[in-house]
Parts: C-alpha cells; sequence; structure tokens
C-alpha cells in the first residue's frame, strides 16, 4: 500500500491545471448505457473510481477504449441487467447503471451499496423516484431489483435534492417517452453537465442547475462526443492547500461560478482569490480569520471541500464552527488532525476548532476520499513531517495529487509500504 510523506510548511507558488470532473465522468460514462452507439467522453480523469466505472461498463456489456484522457464507449453485445457486487462495493455510484438499464430493458438487479465511512447513504430516494415513474422494487438476497411494464413520464418530487438520484432519474426518463418532471431535484454543475450529455444523445431536458427538471425522453438516444467540465472538489482542494500553506497559484479551468459559497468564504477568511483568464487565481494573507460554515446542497459550501477546509480553518486566528449537514459521520479526519496538534471538539454534526498558530507533523491516516485531502492540505501546511497512510482512498478522487503539489513547490513523496 502506497503512503505519503510530506515534509510541510513549503509555500506553494506557479500553475497546475485542474482535470475533469470526477462526479460529473461517472454518470456520464454510465449514460452510455442508455445507447448501442459509440459515445466519445473527453477530458475523463484517470482515477480509481473511473477504472471501476470501465471495468462496470465492460460486465454489462460495453467496450472501453481509452486514448489519454478520451474515451470511447461501445458496443460489445446485448448488455446484461445485472451490476456485481464485486464492483458496486468499491464504488457507490454503481448504483448509477439502474436507471438507464431499467429504462431500456424493464428490469435491472444492482448489489445494495453498504453504508461507508462517512454515512448510511441509503437508496430510498433512487427508488421512490423509479416508483413514481411506474417501477416496483424489492430486495432480494443483498440486491435491489427493480422492475417495471414500462417507464411513463411523471412528476417526481425528492424528499431532498440527493444528487446520485437526481442523476439516476434524469438518465431513466432520458430514455422513456413523454415529460418526467423532477422536482426539488440536485442543482450541483455535474447534474448540467450530465443534462448537456443527454441532451447530445437526443433527450430535451432543460431546468438542470434549478430545483426543477425538465426531461422529455426519446424512444432511442444516439451516441454522442462531449467534453466533461472541470472538477470544482478538486479546485476547492487546492485552494484550501494554497491558503493554508500560503503561497500564490494560478488553477487553470477551474471554473469561478462552481465554487462561489467557498471562495466567499474564504475571502471573508483573508484569502485573495480573483477570476482570471481561464482560471482562479489564489494568493494567501496568512493565518485565516475564523470563519464558520454549513456544508449544503449546492449552491451551498460542498460537503467535499468540507475537509480541506477544516485543514485550512484549523489554523485560524480565533474560534470557528463548522456543521457538516449533508453526511452524518464525515469528521473522521478530525481525530487525525488533533494528532497533528489541532484543537477540534466534534459534537454531533458540530466541529468547532479554536486556531492554533501551527500544525505539527505527524503518522495519520486517510479513512475515505475527501478527509484524505484534507490531510494532505494539513500535512502541507504542517511544520515537520507527516506521513499519510491508505493513499488509496485519496487515488479514488485525486489524480496524482502529489505530482500536482510537488510542481507547486512542496515537498511530498509516494511511498510503497
Ligand atoms: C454525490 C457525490 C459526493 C458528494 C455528494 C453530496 C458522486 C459520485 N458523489 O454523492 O461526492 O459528497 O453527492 O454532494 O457524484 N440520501 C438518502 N437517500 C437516497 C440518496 C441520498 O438518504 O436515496 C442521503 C445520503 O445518505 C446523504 C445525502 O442524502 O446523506 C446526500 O446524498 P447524495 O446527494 O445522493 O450524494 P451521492 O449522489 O451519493
Amino acid at each position: 500500500m502506497d503512503a505519503f510523506i510530506i515534509h510541510g510548511g513549503r509555500r506553494l507558488r506557479g500553475t497546475a491545471r485542474i482535470n475533469g470532473s470526477k462526479n460529473a465522468a461517472l454518470p456520464i460514462l454510465i449514460a452510455s448505457l442508455l445507447t448501442d452507439e459509440p459515445c466519445v467522453i473527453q477530458n475523463v480523469p484517470n482515477l480509481r473510481d473511473i477504472n471501476t466505472t470501465y471495468r462496470l461498463l465492460e460486465e454489462l456489456g460495453k467496450t472501453v477504449t481509452v486514448s489519454g484522457k478520451s474515451v470511447t464507449v461501445g458496443f460489445r453485445r446485448k448488455l446484461k441487467t445485472k451490476a456485481p457486487y464485486e464492483i458496486v462495493k468499491q464504488m457507490r455510484a454503481s448504483i448509477l447503471v439502474a436507471g438507464p438499464l431499467l429504462a431500456r430493458f424493464g428490469n435491472v438487479r444492482v448489489s445494495l451499496p453498504g453504508g461507508c465511512a462517512i454515512g448510511l447513504r441509503p437508496i430510498d430516494i433512487h427508488l421512490k423516484g423509479f416508483e413514481a415513474m411506474g417501477a416496483e422494487s424489492h430486495t432480494e438476497q443483498g440486491d435491489v431489483v427493480l422492475a417495471t411494464e414500462g417507464l411513463a413520464g411523471r412528476t417526481v418530487r425528492f424528499s431532498f435534492p440527493s444528487v446520485g438520484a437526481t442523476e439516476n432519474v434524469m438518465m431513466a426518463a432520458a430514455a422513456t417517452e413523454g415529460v418526467t418532471s423532477i422536482e426539488n431535484a440536485a442543482r450541483e454543475p455535474e447534474i448540467e453537465d450530465l443534462a448537456d450529455f443527454l441532451n447530445k444523445m437526443g433527450a430535451t431536458v432543460t431546468g438542470a442547475g434549478g430545483k426543477r427538471i425538465r426531461i422529455e425522453g426519446a424512444a432511442r438516444l444516439s451516441g454522442a462526443k462531449h467534453r466533461v467540465i472541470p472538477d470544482r472538489i478538486e479546485t476547492g482542494t487546492y485552494l484550501c492547500a494554497v491558503a493554508a500553506a500560503g503561497g500564490d497559484v494560478t488553477l487553470k479551468e477551474a471554473v469561478y461560478e462552481h465554487l462561489e459559497a467557498l471562495i466567499a468564504a474564504m475571502r471573508k477568511a483573508g484569502a485573495k482569490i480573483t477570476k482570471v483568464p481561464g482560471g482562479i487565481r489564489i494568493v494567501s494573507s496568512g493565518r485565516p480569520k475564523p470563519v464558520s460554515i454549513l456544508t449544503k446542497p449546492h449552491p451551498g459550501f460542498p460537503t467535499d471541500v468540507q475537509a480541506p477546509w477544516m485543514a485550512y480553518m484549523a489554523l485560524c486566528r480565533g474560534k470557528a464552527k463548522v456543521r457538516e449537514t449533508i453526511f452524518e459521520n464525515r469528521f473522521m479526519h478530525a481525530a487525525e488532525m488533533l494528532r497533528m496538534g489541532a484543537s477540534i471538539v466534534v459534537n454531533g454534526n458540530t466541529a468547532t476548532l479554536r486556531g492554533v498558530p501551527d500544525l505539527s507533523g505527524a503518522e495519520i491516516m486517510a479513512s475515505d476520499i475527501r478527509a484524505g485531502a484534507g490531510l494532505v492540505v494539513a500535512g502541507l501546511a504542517a511544520q515537520g513531517t507527516t506521513k499519510i497512510q491508505r493513499v488509496y482512498h485519496i487515488d479514488r478522487g485525486y489524480e496524482r495529487i502529489e505530482s500536482v503539489f510537488r510542481r507547486l513547490g512542496a515537498n511530498i513523496l509516494r511511498v510503497k509500504e
């Protein structure tokens, strides 16, 4: 297993290019199940979760041809409608195959992903969406089994704007004749990117990015070519790293409008962030002022940047709170940051940080993708040497994060254990 060794306290300087978004690429790759024609997806990051998606598509009957950052998904044989546990347990987003397969073939069987480090993560909202469109579901030997005589366009009202459920129902609706309306839909930029792709395939999706999405499906969708949007979570992580470790960095391809809540909070804390042609520039300004945040569905503060933000706020001049409202158990990084000298008290879904002048290096462990990224940020900002174990979690969502930071001047190495 790989580990990172970081000799912290170095300022970061230069330019980094933001990769394509993992969370946009996953549903778009999976949407290729809606057609037998080839789909060409560009700007796809090279990540563990993306490789898992390729395996899932191949298992279901697709061909996947990767050439650099461009991926062609083609037809090999009639698709299977069962997503096996070996793959689903590695990546919860596998549940997204349910929508396209159910709409096309009238049945699908997906292993239930089970809980994970950050929470229970049920799929009830996805299922209620499919049921509203005319499917029935039950659980059998650890799998969720969905069947329908034929889905129909309906109004689907979500109790919470789940990102995955919005994507799943959008994909099912794209291959269902008639009009489906999703009320209280998730508004994340990745939803808009999926809508763009579905439109290129021949569906008519309007309203994505808002609370109400209208999808007019088509009996037959075609192949399409699409370039995935830049990763706003990778961008947010790098912004926190520069703010915490100090420096002056331009993030090329970063989209300012996708991160307004984070940028507003960072500015309040003192970081200087500007929109520059083709990206975002950040100039640090020493220890941050304390700023309390609350994670929220987009356009609120993104839960996926909460851990990197905490590494930054651990250094604040005063007391700041972080309230996590999306996942029930997303403070695994706090205990590791305590080992680095942070002062954090977690009570339910609220963490209270009393800023310290410096973090100090320690041996710590990543528990999930974003907690791991938060620890990298803490290690870069800390004085002394930090060793982060279980880097494979970080590799699920960041493409060689250590190379990016090394190019910016950090002293970070990947070692084999
Ligand atoms: C996606 C992102 C993830 C991000 C999250 C929230 C991908 C691949 N992952 O995950 O990085 O952290 O959005 O921005 O895009 N919930 C239910 N029932 C459901 C569905 C969700 O209770 O049927 C709950 C979840 O347990 C969680 C919350 O709703 O507490 C948010 O989940 P959701 O928006 O669905 O996130 P994901 O799509 O899983």
